[in-house]
């Protein structure tokens, strides 16, 4: 969908005028080194910023530079990762670091096509590397982007995801893209949700029902799984002593601990270091 100029002035001008009062003040903007923006980005991606706020400190702090990630052990990255969840990401994030470091000499390759090649880089994190690094006017789109765009040029009705793409592109002011996705960020934080309260759009086109029901965090398996890799953090258990105590604390059985284990030693999070000792992976 072709955008008039003049539209597409009149929204720059509506987010830019909303952020010179709201804009947040944020490490990560301080910064364009791209192993730092993508350890941001990774961590942003399923976690609040003020959660993510300490955590990238410290992380940032251990390790510095993307060499200094990729040449550590894999138990020391998932320790600091500690209450961030999804340590998935952690593991991801240890082998993009040993690709660029080996294969790319330490350089992040400004193309989205092999950014987004690495493990735990998708398409949106591959292009927020390159727009707030590389300060590249490309489009990002996350779902609060997606949300603002679907409200403000659609009425709030669900497009195509290549469709909201096209918006985006449009959108980006020549030169700004690294303010434009920040503002947008913040716009996406801190106004959006009123904005959608106060449309006049959605009492037309409401969501339909959620039938699903939503199982509380304290009793989703990423609950457990997270508990278990806490009492690993600590030391190395013997795997039965491993589930007697997760038992004992959170309750369950034997079997639902056993295929917890048996999956996070599948994907790397864990491992055998003698055949019923259970650690983490160095
Ligand atoms: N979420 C993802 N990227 C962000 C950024 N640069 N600032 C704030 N929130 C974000």
């Amino acid at each position: 969908m072709p955008l008039l100029p003049q539209d597409i002035r009149k929204f720059q001008n509506k987010i830019f005028h909303w952020w010179k009062t709201h804009r947040r003040d944020l490490p990560w903007r301080h910064i364009h080194d791209p192993y730092r923006i993508m350890v941001s980005e990774v961590m942003l991606q399923q976690t609040q910023v003020s959660r993510v706020l300490p955590k990238y400190t410290e992380f940032i702090k251990s390790f510095p530079t993307v060499q200094s990630l990729a040449r550590a052990s894999t138990s020391d990255v998932l320790k600091i990762w500690k209450g961030m969840g999804y340590n998935r990401r952690a593991l991801y994030l240890h082998k993009a670091a040993q690709i660029i470091s080996k294969k790319y000499d330490n350089q992040f390759p400004p193309s989205i096509q092999l950014l987004s090649s690495f493990p735990g880089i998708g398409t949106y994190t591959a292009r927020a590397i390159l727009v707030f690094a590389f300060k590249k006017d490309i489009a990002m789109v996350d779902t609060n982007i997606r949300k603002i765009i679907t409200h403000f040029f659609f009425k709030d009705i669900k497009q195509p995801e290549k469709v909201i793409q096209e918006v985006a592109d449009q959108l980006v002011p020549t030169g700004k893209s690294w303010e434009w996705h920040q503002a947008l960020m913040d716009f996406g934080a801190i106004e959006l949700k009123n904005v959608l309260l106060l449309s006049p759009f959605t009492p037309n086109h409401p969501n339909p029902p959620n039938l699903t029901k939503k199982i509380p965090f304290y009793e989703s398996t990423r609950f457990f799984r997270g508990r278990i890799m806490d009492l690993v953090r600590e030391k190395k258990w013997k795997e039965k002593e491993l589930i007697k105590t997760m038992i004992r604390k959170h309750g369950k059985d034997a079997k639902f601990y056993q295929d917890c284990i048996g999956k996070l030693l599948q994907e790397g999070l864990l491992t055998h270091s003698s055949p019923s000792i259970i650690s983490l992976p160095e």
